[in-house]
């Protein structure tokens, strides 16, 4: 039988890959607080999270170094986000995509992985992120057509957020920022936005948001949090190159009030570590005094979450209605 030639499938995506990086960036002013923080809308991107950069960043290079070809599966373990990105990105390339979650993760998430027709395999974790992981290396071992994206160890996911997410920043902020504070999940985000500002403004504070409930950092235990798609329990590598001068700790509770007032009064519809990260940066605003310039990212969409605590606060009001 003759065999068709691998042609390039980047081409077949460009409308999609067209639309992923380039987030508006926008000053949201706190009346209450007496303060203004600088928000990079990630949420903006086409499948409605910052991982979308990841799945592009990785997906094109392994195209272009021809690590992946016509009978390729990408194969990764992840708590959703980066699932959804590289369901929709590997889906619009036209490759198979093939997503370990843990069996924890929000329903709506499992759903968007497969309507977007990617395979998703569930595992039982009971907290441990490593299990997924170790389970997509023992099935990449099995059979070569998987290729893993390895977003917890790829060097891409940090160098895309310096030289994409990281400059962005800088130029819409459009003066010196003097802090930087986001979550972590691998820590892609946070080395690589914190690398960039930190090389143009080598005094800016970088900040690592966490879970008061998990402060892995601040050499506390892991907890269960409701702050989904930050801290999986673990210290990702990609953190320990990262120039990192502190953390800020943040309560579920806290969040998931900040997010609400994110979704009414300013009308953003953003998931749980949105708000973590905006008590985040407000908190270091605080701190840092009413000039200082404080940026942060809204990572996601509120839509991935119509089933966890985020949107229980209207059936509590509907069963007090009710009592
Ligand atoms: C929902 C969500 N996804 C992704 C990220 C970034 O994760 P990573 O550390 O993997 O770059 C964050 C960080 O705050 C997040 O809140």
């Amino acid at each position: 039988m003759p065999t068709t030639p691998f042609i390039p499938r980047q081409a077949r995506a460009a409308a999609v890959l067209s639309l992923i990086g380039n987030t508006p960036c926008v000053p949201l002013r706190f009346e209450r607080e007496g303060v203004t923080i600088h928000a990079k809308c990630e949420f903006t991107n086409p499948s409605g999270s910052i991982k979308d950069r990841l799945a592009k960043t990785v997906l094109v290079d392994a195209e272009q170094r021809g690590l992946i070809g016509p009978d390729s599966i990408i194969l990764e373990c992840t708590s959703g986000n980066t699932g959804i990105a590289l369901s929709m990105l590997g889906g619009a390339m036209g490759y198979r995509v093939c997503i370990l979650m843990s069996a924890g993760a929000s329903h709506e998430r499992r759903q968007l992985i497969e309507q977007l027709g990617a395979e998703l395999i569930l595992f039982e974790s009971a907290g441990r992120y490593q299990t997924g992981i170790d389970m997509s290396r023992e099935m990449a071992a099995r059979d070569p057509r998987y290729f893993l994206p390895r977003q917890f160890e790829n060097e891409l996911n940090v160098h895309d957020h310096e030289q994409g997410t990281g400059l962005e920043l800088i130029q819409q902020v459009g003066k010196p920022i003097d802090a930087f504070v986001t979550g972590f999940g691998t820590g892609g985000t946070l080395a690589g936005v914190g690398k960039a500002v930190k090389g143009r403004y080598p005094s800016a504070r970088i900040l690592a948001m966490e879970p008061a409930e998990a402060a892995l950092l601040a050499g506390e235990c892991p907890c269960c949090h409701s702050i989904e798609g930050v801290a999986d329990g673990f210290v990702p590598a990609l953190l320990r190159n990262a120039p990192l001068d502190g953390n800020v700790k943040v309560s579920s509770a806290d969040a998931l009030a900040m997010t609400l007032r994110l979704h009414r009064e300013f009308g953003l519809l953003v998931g749980t570590s949105s708000g973590a990260n905006v008590v985040a940066a407000l908190t270091t605003a605080r701190e840092m005094g009413p000039r200082a310039t404080v940026a942060t990212l809204l990572c996601d969409r509120a839509e991935r979450y119509f089933s966890t605590a985020l949107f229980q606060h209207r059936e509590r009001r509907e069963a007090t209605a009710i009592g």
